[in-house]
């Protein structure tokens, strides 16, 4: 990592953990997890869990939501605003999600109103972006990326775009096991980082932090944050357990 970025370790915990199972991982996680001021980290369990785990005294660990909706309120059946986010302490929200994307048609365009509205209402956007496997195949990685960060990024000012972050997803390394190399995950962050220079210029795009996300683990976890452009990890399966996601976090003490 970039020496002017400090370390961000997001745990997506996905459509898993019922309310009590989330207070004992959350407690457990808290427990465990030692005080280091390099790393910031996050939890983004289900919505349901979220007013219970404002409530915990886990003063080591950020809230996150997996979505949101842009719109301050109205009808919209089945969706949560920022300020019902806000009022449980929640301060991260993840946006575009390949997941997302998928399976609930999430586009470039929604993902920007997202980026937009959470700055708005002070949220912290992870927006996330990622090649399917067919896309790397042909050769078509960069050009997938650009659009997925020129489009979500539309109409961000520079004073805002500092707090954005951005996860890179491999989407053929999302719950497979198959994790990026790190270098192969380098060189998608740098040009992340380059893409973020020509937006924002090359100040700004140095404090935006640029997390990693598929099949981290505690085995994988140190070679890829020790490359200069990857500032943390989206982290799905690894971030279900207590210990292994706190050995993802203890791997940034040593970098
Ligand atoms: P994974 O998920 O760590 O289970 O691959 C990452 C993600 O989808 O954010």
């Amino acid at each position: 990592m970039g020496s002017s970025r400090k370390f961000l370790i997001a745990g997506n915990w996905k459509m898993n953990k019922t309310g009590a199972e989330a207070i004992e991982l959350a407690s457990d996680l808290n427990a465990l997890v030692t005080k280091n001021k390099n790393v910031d980290i996050v939890i983004c369990p289900p919505f349901t869990a979220l007013a219970d785990l404002s409530k915990l005294p886990i003063s080591k660990i950020r809230l996150g939501s997996q979505n949101f909706h842009p719109a301050a309120n109205g009808a919209f059946t089945g969706e949560i605003s920022a300020e019902m986010l806000k009022e449980l302490h929640v301060e991260y929200v993840i946006i575009g999600h390949s997941e997302r994307r998928e399976y609930f048609g999430e586009t470039d365009k929604f993902v920007n109103e997202k980026v937009i509205s959470a700055i708005a209402n002070g949220l912290i956007p992870i927006m996330c972006v990622g090649e399917t496997i067919q896309q790397r195949d042909a050769n078509e990685t960069f050009d997938v990326i650009k659009q997925q960060i020129t489009a979500g990024l539309t109409n961000i000012d520079k004073i805002s775009a500092e707090k954005i972050v951005i996860a890179y997803e491999p989407i053929w390394a999302i719950g497979t096991g198959k994790t990026a190399t790190p270098e192969l995950a380098q060189e998608v962050h740098a040009f992340i980082r380059e893409l973020l220079s020509k937006i924002f210029g090359p100040e700004i795009s140095k404090k935006i932090k640029i997390l990693y996300g598929g099949s981290m683990k505690p085995e994988n976890a140190r070679d890829l944050l020790n490359k200069h452009d990857i500032d943390g990890g989206l982290i799905g399966g690894a971030s279900l357990k207590a210990d292994s996601f706190n050995a993802i976090i203890a791997a940034t003490n040593i970098l």
